[in-house]
C-alpha cells in the first residue's frame, strides 16, 4: 500500500513549497505579490474588497499591505482556512446572488477591488469559460458600484472569446489598464489578470 503522503502532487512546484514555508494557504499569493510590485496596488490605510477570497492568501497579503488602519473585506462561497487580523471581515456568499443584507454589510467606497474568483471546472472548456466570464462581470459590476473614483480593480479572467470584450469594458471605466500574466501563474493555465487603474 502507498502512503498517500509520499505520493508527490504533480501540481506541486517551487511556488507551492514557498507558500507553505511562508504559512500562506495557497500559492496564488505570489500572483498578487507580483501585481503589487508591478502597479503598487494596495497602500497603507486602504479599503480593499477581495472577491473569491478563500482559502485566504490574498486576504493575508492585503491585510499586511493595508496595515491595521486599513479595512479588508473578503467574500467567498467557502470559508477561509486561516486566522486573520481584526481589520479583516469575511462573508460567506455567492457573488452571483448576493443577499441584500450582506450587500449592505460589505459597504461601499473601496480603494481597491480584487477578484481571483474561479468556477469549479466541469471539463468542458466552453462551459468553464462562460462561468468564468459571469464571475468577471459580477466583479466588474461590484467595482463599478463600490470603487471610489481613482480606485483600482484586478480581475482574473480565462483568455477566450469574451476576454477582448471584457478588456474594452475595463478601458472605458478606468484611465489606465494593464494585462498581466504573473510568473507564478502556471504556464499551462489560460488565466490572465486584467488591471484597471484610476477609475474615472
Ligand atoms: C483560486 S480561488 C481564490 C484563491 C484566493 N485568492 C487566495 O489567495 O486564497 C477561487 C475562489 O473563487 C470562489 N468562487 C467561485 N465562484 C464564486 C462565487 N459565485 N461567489 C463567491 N466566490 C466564488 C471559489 O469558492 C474559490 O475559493
Amino acid at each position: 500500500m502507498h502512503n498517500p503522503r509520499s505520493i508527490k502532487n504533480p501540481w506541486e512546484d517551487h511556488y507551492t513549497q514557498k507558500a507553505r514555508k511562508d504559512h500562506f494557504p495557497a500559492r496564488s499569493v505570489f500572483k498578487l505579490q507580483e501585481i503589487q510590485q508591478k502597479v503598487n496596488l494596495i497602500q497603507s490605510g486602504n479599503s480593499v474588497l477581495d472577491l473569491g477570497c478563500s482559502p485566504g492568501s490574498w486576504l493575508m497579503l492585503a491585510a499586511t499591505l493595508t496595515g491595521p488602519a486599513g479595512n479588508v473585506v473578503g467574500i467567498d462561497l467557502k470559508p477561509v482556512t486561516v486566522t486573520l487580523p481584526s481589520h479583516v471581515r469575511v462573508f460567506i456568499a455567492d457573488m452571483l446572488a448576493l443577499p441584500d443584507e450582506i450587500s449592505e454589510a460589505i459597504g461601499r467606497e473601496f480603494h481597491v477591488v480584487i477578484s481571483d474568483m474561479a468556477p469549479s471546472t466541469t471539463g468542458s472548456k466552453s462551459v468553464d469559460a462562460t462561468r468564468s466570464f459571469e464571475l468577471c462581470q459580477a466583479a466588474l459590476t461590484t467595482a463599478q458600484n463600490r470603487l471610489l473614483p481613482g480606485g483600482a480593480f484586478v480581475c482574473k479572467i480565462f483568455q477566450g472569446e469574451d476576454s477582448e470584450a471584457f478588456i474594452r469594458q475595463i478601458k472605458s471605466m478606468f484611465n489606465k489598464h494593464r494585462i498581466f500574466k504573473p510568473q507564478s501563474s502556471r504556464k499551462a493555465s489560460r488565466e490572465i489578470y486584467i488591471i484597471g487603474l484610476n477609475k474615472r
